[in-house]
Parts: C-alpha cells; sequence; structure tokens
C-alpha cells in the first residue's frame, strides 16, 4: 500500500506548516507589496487573489511537489483519455465532452461521443425554443408557463443552482420550480397555484428508479390527469432526462419525450447534459450553451496551463494546505451573489459526494482526512450569523468569498456597500485586530481604564484566517460555466492528491437500502429480525401515529 501521507512530500508540508503558523499574514502583506500580484491568477473571465492565504512562495513550492509525486499530470491525462478512472463502477469520466466547443477528441470504450452528445444539444435546443415560443402547447392547446423538474441530488441541483444564478436572464412568463424532497410538501406547495393545463413536468433521473423523483413524478401524474382526465395528456406535459429509456417507457413517457445521456456523465456532474434541460428552458439555448462555452474555457485551462498558473490546481493544494496540515475540517462558500444562493449547496454534493471516501482506490484505508465539509450562504447574510465563528471562534475555517463587481440591478448604492463588507469580511480575517489595537479603539471611545482591561480579550481578533477572493465582472452564463468548472476540478485534483474515486458514491447505497426494509416494516405487526431496539421503537411509534 503507498499512501501519498507515506511519502517525502507530505512530510516536507508538515514540516512547514509549523514554520508558517507562525508568520502573520499581515507582516507578509507589508513585507512584500508585491504579494497580491505574486499570489494571483487570472483566467476565463475570473480573478482569482489568493494572496491572503498562510502561505509562501515554498509553501506553493512544497504543494506543487505533492502535486507532482500524486502523479496529477498523468491522471488528468487518463481523464481525457476516457479510461475509467470512475474504477469501483468501472466507468469513464467524460462530463467535459458534454461542453466540448472545441475540436478535442473524446472516446469511450474506443467510441466517439462527441455526435450523440450534438445530437441531444439539437434536440434540446428545438424543444426548448417550441416551448418559449409557445410553439409547444398543453393539451389543451394552451401555452407552456411553468415548468416543475422533479428530480433529486445531481439530477436537480445543478439545474436549480444555474436557474437561480441566471435568474436575471429569465423571462417572467415561463417560470421554472423544482421539486426534490420526497416530502409531499414540497411538491405539494411547488404545484399550488399552477395549472395543469399549461404546466410540463421534466422528470430528471439518471436512473430513473430514485425512489423519490419516481414518487413524485407519480403524483405530479394523477394531479394532471386529475385536471385534464385523459391520457393522451402526459405526452404533452411530461418529458424525460434519463439513461434507462425502458423505466421512461413503463413510467409512461412517451420515449419521443425522452432527452438521452450516458453512465459516463456522473450525477453530480450533469448539469451539462440534457440534465439541464430546465437551464435551457428558462434562459434559453443560446445561454445554456455559453455555459458551456465557459465550462469549456477552464476545461481548457485545467488542461493547459502550467501548475503554478492553474487555478483550479492552485485553489486544490490550498485546500489540502489547511485540511492536511492545518488542521481544519471545512471550506465555507461565500458568495456576495444573492442570485448565487444555491451554489454552496450544489458544491456540497460536488465536494462531499465525491470526495467524502475513507479508503484509495485500491480499497486501503487512508490514514488522512479527504473532503472538507463544504457550507456557506451569500454575504451579506452570513455576516449576520455564523461569521463571528469563522473571525473569533476557534477552528480554523477557509474561505471563498465569490464576488462579482457588477450587479444585474442598479439600485442606488447596494452594490457598492455589498462589495464593500465582501472586501471587509477577507481584510477582517486576515488583518484581525491585535490587543493594541483594540486598547486604542477604546480609548478612543473614552471608555474608561477598568472596562477596557475588561474588554480588550474579547475585542481582540486574532486575523491570519485564510480565504479567497473569486471575483468576476458580472454572474453572466459563460462565467457561471467557467466557476462551477473551476469547482469541479479543483474536486478531481483533491481526489487525485489523496487517491480516492471521485465518482463513486457507494456512501449513499445502505440508507436507500434500509429505507426500503423500514417501509415494508411500517405494514407488518412485528418488525423484521434483527431490527435493533431504537428503529424498532421509532417504527412502533410511527405505527401507532398511523393508525390513529
Ligand atoms: O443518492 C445520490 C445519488 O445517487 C446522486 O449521486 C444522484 O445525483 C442522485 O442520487 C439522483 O440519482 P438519479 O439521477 O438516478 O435519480
Amino acid at each position: 500500500m503507498s499512501l501519498i501521507s507515506h511519502g517525502p512530500a507530505w512530510a516536507a508540508l508538515q514540516a512547514h506548516w509549523s514554520d508558517i503558523d507562525r508568520l502573520r499574514m499581515r507582516d507578509l502583506f507589508d513585507d512584500d507589496p508585491e504579494r497580491c500580484a505574486r499570489f494571483s491568477l487570472e483566467a476565463c473571465g475570473l480573478h482569482v487573489d489568493y494572496s491572503k492565504n498562510l502561505i509562501t512562495a515554498e509553501t506553493m513550492r512544497l504543494l506543487m511537489a505533492l502535486a507532482r509525486e500524486a502523479d496529477l499530470d498523468s491522471w488528468r491525462n487518463r481523464l481525457l483519455r476516457g479510461d475509467k478512472v470512475n474504477n469501483t463502477e468501472g466507468r469513464a469520466v467524460l462530463h467535459m465532452a458534454l461542453r466540448n466547443l472545441g475540436n478535442r477528441r473524446y472516446e469511450e470504450d474506443g467510441e466517439e461521443v462527441m455526435p450523440g452528445i450534438r445530437s441531444v444539444l439539437s434536440r434540446m435546443r428545438a424543444f426548448s425554443d417550441d416551448v418559449r415560443h409557445g410553439r409547444w402547447l398543453g393539451h389543451t392547446g394552451r401555452r407552456i408557463s411553468d415548468v416543475v423538474s422533479i428530480g433529486i441530488g445531481g439530477s436537480s441541483l445543478g439545474p436549480k443552482m444555474a436557474c437561480e444564478a441566471l435568474r436575471p436572464y429569465q423571462r417572467n412568463d415561463l417560470r421554472v420550480h423544482f421539486v426534490s424532497n420526497i416530502d409531499a410538501a414540497h411538491l405539494m406547495q411547488t404545484l399550488d397555484g399552477l395549472d395543469p393545463a399549461t404546466t410540463l413536468f421534466v422528470i430528471a433521473s439518471k436512473t430513473f428508479t430514485t425512489q423519490e423523483t419516481i414518487t413524485n413524478a407519480e403524483s405530479a401524474r394523477a394531479w394532471c390527469l386529475d385536471a385534464l382526465h385523459d391520457e393522451a395528456a402526459i405526452a404533452r406535459h411530461f418529458v424525460a432526462v434519463s439513461t434507462n429509456r425502458d423505466a421512461v417507457a413503463a413510467f409512461g413517457i412517451d420515449p419521443h419525450n425522452m432527452f438521452e445521456f450516458w453512465d459516463w456523465v456522473g450525477g453530480r456532474y450533469s448539469l451539462w447534459s440534457a440534465i439541464g434541460l430546465p437551464i435551457a428552458l428558462a434562459v434559453g439555448m443560446d445561454r445554456f450553451e455559453e455555459l458551456l462555452a465557459g465550462a469549456h474555457d477552464m476545461d481548457e485551462h485545467f488542461v493547459e496551463a502550467a501548475p503554478e498558473h492553474n487555478m483550479p490546481i492552485v485553489l486544490a493544494l490550498l485546500g489540502i494546505w489547511y485540511n492536511n496540515f492545518g488542521g481544519s475540517d471545512t471550506q465555507a462558500i461565500i458568495p456576495y451573489d444573492q442570485n448565487l444562493q444555491y451554489l454552496p449547496t450544489y458544491l456540497q454534493q460536488v465536494d462531499m459526494e465525491s470526495n467524502g471516501k475513507r479508503v484509495t482506490r485500491d480499497g486501503d484505508a487512508v490514514d488522512y482526512a479527504t473532503g472538507p465539509v463544504i457550507w456557506g450562504q451569500p454575504g451579506t447574510d452570513a455576516q449576520h450569523s455564523f461569521f463571528q465563528l469563522i473571525h473569533q471562534g476557534t477552528r480554523l475555517i477557509p474561505t471563498d468569498f465569490i464576488l462579482p463587481l457588477a450587479s444585474h440591478h442598479d439600485l442606488g448604492g447596494h452594490h457598492d456597500k455589498l462589495v464593500a463588507n465582501c472586501l471587509a469580511q477577507a481584510q477582517a480575517l486576515m488583518r484581525g485586530r491585535t490587543a493594541d489595537e483594540a486598547r486604542a479603539e477604546l480609548e478612543a471611545g473614552d471608555v474608561d481604564a477598568g472596562r477596557i482591561a475588561e474588554l480588550v480579550a474579547h475585542r481582540v481578533f486574532p486575523g491570519n484566517r485564510p480565504s479567497n477572493m473569486i471575483v468576476v465582472d458580472r454572474v453572466t452564463p459563460r462565467v457561471l460555466g467557467a466557476l462551477i468548472a473551476l469547482y469541479e476540478h479543483k474536486v478531481f485534483v483533491q481526489g487525485v492528491v489523496w487517491g480516492v474515486d471521485s465518482f463513486d458514491q457507494w456512501g449513499v447505497e445502505l440508507g436507500k437500502q434500509l429505507a426500503g426494509n423500514i417501509l415494508a416494516d411500517f405494514r407488518r405487526i412485528t418488525c423484521s429480525p434483527g431490527v435493533d431496539s431504537s428503529t424498532a421503537s421509532l417504527i412502533r411509534r410511527y405505527r401507532m401515529a398511523i393508525d390513529e
């Protein structure tokens, strides 16, 4: 077994952390006026200032050595070549092909995949144009006013995040909604007020067997038939996005109304495929293709740029620096853009489902932390909820700020204040406030000496808290595509260094399996043998509640 943690690059970084931990970021800035320029990158419409990290040039050199030791170059080539890098599922990972607007050749088992991708893209264009221009009508001849996408996980989070991010590009006569939770509230509350005659359902599921999605889809079909009283209506009100044609047909959706994708598209990497159909419906196919173009720009950057100038590689290694050497467990994502409100949730799946693994590709247990806990919400709201802990708590929480320089809304003074707040948070995290500074401020405020002595410790900010500032001009479809692809590749690079399969998700299976058993136990007099006393008691309690 050869774990990356047993190699020389890991040991060098471990030793280096104790040197770095002694440094103060504010001193590093004072000593080097070029620090920001030295630690900034520009690519694909994104500017990444990573100078507010606990790093020196030596740190970056050691981190790059770690990437080399993990054989990153060759893993990237395997990904591009269509090798089965998802080894536990025996699958290639080709989501880059979905946005391949250049002439790179992508193959799966020796077969070119681009013709199939182009053909689905053109069907998506024809369909989304028809719906948007009122050529695709409901069963009673009325125009579609609402699209309800039913899916969960990777079949929902990406399109939902992107539709919200691109809300300024949406028309208000065609609303797009997302239902994922099996909790009836989600479907019922979404359908409340919608007209079945003008509602189109997109049932999105790679497998077309996911319990939540199929249950919601069945209830949606009943809701539709209840109002339209004709099975033929399903063909005008239901389309599917899936890899499973037979299951789509068995559900009752005409396979002509199915948009296909392929098993080499991982669920959490699927928004670029037909899973993105709700995005095309919401903002139009031209804009969906701009989104693909932005992601393609980032793919090319990831493939071509030298590691030191390669945004995904640099961000990945910085994450590893804190996760594995600085003892940090989490990563906060704070977009200063209300429309990016679902980005942290979306990235939770991309990152945590990909790298939340405890064994390497070979099945050996790792002896280091893998994927961090990803969390966050938009600023400035975040400042008024959990930022206290990031500033003055005991934990080290690396933070990514995402900042658009221009808003889609020109409303006197708002954007200046938003940007000022974002910059101030990053600055405060980096600089902190020393005891002397805290004391001086209190003295200037005429606070008496006894009270100052009591308050100083509470008003000290340790600073030295790392952050990246990802700046974009404005959140356009192209910029959004590049931003998402940046995180996808970052996660890939981290998975390579940790030696895990970032493309499987066995951890979600056990719960699904047990839910099936428990569901059956609700209808039995006694629980199945072997059920623990806690679960059995909860099952009994639920049975009693439904019997009342
Ligand atoms: O439960 C996790 C998961 O398997 C994800 O990986 C996937 O994105 C999601 O469920 C939905 O699966 P499907 O698209 O097959 O319904």
